[in-house]
């Protein structure tokens, strides 16, 4: 059993526990694969903005989720997908003028020489075509990864995701570095995270497989959200460059506006990556994802295998991709974000420092970390209390969810759309919920 606190456990049910109403069926349906947050779940029926309603009538604040990014049913999403689907959906074989459209511009968003992208319906997809294609690209098979790290759930990307893995160990392959935080390195993050990305390209080098690439989610969501100091990757990402490796920048989670300063989460630190793969909020829930890579790359992955996606990329995707650009830029949200993100920021700080079981606030945007500690004021990660706390929010009307290699890190991370008197109603839920 690996040390690290696995993912998808951190305040989940427990199904051994059984159930009944809802939660049996559900379990009866799903059985071994089924996850369901919080220790009594909730059954869900309506959502809209920055809120969920339950079955019972209760209002709840999401804070958990970062898919519904410009607003859970925003009204502009529902209805380009509405007509869309209305009208034609087919596969890429076809030409199909709105998902031209859309790719011209997303191409608009991103750096350098990345000008293909490949559609695909989920992160985990593009993850997998991410790692195949720097393999193709630098005939090298290696991969570096953080030590709590999630890229998916094909069987490729369920290795290079040590967060996942409950009893296997990290495939030979496969070498972790830890997250890039002051407990690891200290006071020179950049200096301390490219020392250790050396030595796992060294060791993957030493076990004959030389490093293929360095993948990495800009803002580390699942090692417990590290963003700072900005520019601290770029170090690394060059040494990995430098050996011929590629970087892949996971943009999952930080992608489309989240950290308020920038679109990609990877601008945050001045690099140029090689592939850049993307999902969640790229569709505001519609299931698409892509990976944008080089045509030279891309070109040397295709002259093996090809590849071809059914539903990747059809025009309805394009559709919802297109109104969630469009809805980012016409409401500012990652103007929002970085606003009310500070805001929130500076909220949680001060409660810290009036708590001794809130160890740290960081993160940009409207994602953050905040790490809670033990009762003997140590700054001990304490997953049992964050779990706690998770409840308590819950109670006062706050959605929010856990990361991090010990479990203790709330990831504080709502829609984009979120407001001042939100963020206020969040920062008022979490002081009643640390007081003790
Ligand atoms: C950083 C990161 N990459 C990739 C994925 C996989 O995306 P998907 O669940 O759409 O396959 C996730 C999902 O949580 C993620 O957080």
């Amino acid at each position: 059993m690996s040390q690290i606190r696995q993912i998808l456990d951190m305040n989940a049910f427990d199904a051994s526990t059984g159930g009944d109403g809802a939660v049996k069926r559900r379990l009866d349906n799903l059985g071994a694969a089924s996850v369901l947050f919080y220790r009594e779940p909730i059954e869900m029926v309506a959502a809209k903005g920055a809120w969920m309603e339950a079955r019972d009538g209760t209002r709840y604040l999401d804070f958990y989720n970062n898919v519904p990014s410009v607003g859970h049913s925003h009204p502009e999403v529902v209805a380009a997908v509405s007509a869309q689907v209305a009208k034609l959906n087919t596969n890429t074989r076809y030409l199909v003028e709105i998902v031209d459209d859309y790719l011209e511009a997303l191409k608009t968003k991103l750096h350098g020489q990345l000008s293909n992208v490949v559609m695909t319906c989920s992160g985990s997809e593009a993850n997998d075509l991410a790692i195949r294609v720097a393999r193709a690209v630098s005939g090298k098979t290696g991969v570096i990864v953080t030590e709590t790290a999630y890229h998916g759930n094909t069987a490729l990307v369920t290795e290079v995701s040590p967060s996942a893995l409950k009893r296997s160990p990290l495939p030979d392959h496969v070498v972790t570095v830890p997250a890039p935080g002051a407990a690891a390195y200290g006071e020179d993050i950049a200096n301390g995270f490219r020392a250790a990305v050396v030595a796992a390209m060294e060791t993957l080098e030493t076990r004959g497989h030389g490093t293929a690439a360095f993948l990495a989610d800009s803002i580390f969501s699942s090692d417990g959200i590290f963003a700072d100091p900005a520019g601290f990757l770029l170090p690394a990402v060059q040494a990995v460059q430098e050996d011929g490796g590629l970087y892949i920048a996971d943009e999952v989670q930080p992608g489309f506006g989240r950290t308020g300063d920038a679109f990609w989460g990877y601008e945050r630190h001045g690099i140029a990556p090689d592939i850049v793969t993307m999902g969640k909020p790229m569709g505001n829930g519609f299931p698409m994802a892509g990976m944008a890579a080089r045509p030279e790359h891309l070109a040397m992955f295709c002259e093996d295998v090809g590849y071809f996606n059914t539903f990747g990329g059809n025009p309805v995707a394009a559709a919802a991709g297109l109104a969630v650009l469009e809805v980012i830029a016409a409401e500012g949200l990652r103007e929002n974000a970085l606003r009310v993100g500070a805001h929130l920021k500076a909220g949680l700080t001060e409660v810290a420092a009036g708590s001794d079981r809130v160890t740290e606030v960081r993160g940009a945007g409207l994602f953050l970390g905040v790490d809670l500690g033990a009762q003997d004021g140590s700054g001990a990660p304490d997953a049992g209390y964050t779990v706690q706390v998770i409840d308590r929010m819950r109670a006062s009307g706050v959605l929010i969810g856990a990361a991090g290699r010990f479990g203790a890190t709330l990831k504080v991370r709502p829609p984009l759309c979120l407001n001042m008197a939100e963020a206020d109603r969040f920062i008022e839920a979490f002081t009643g919920a640390v007081r003790d």
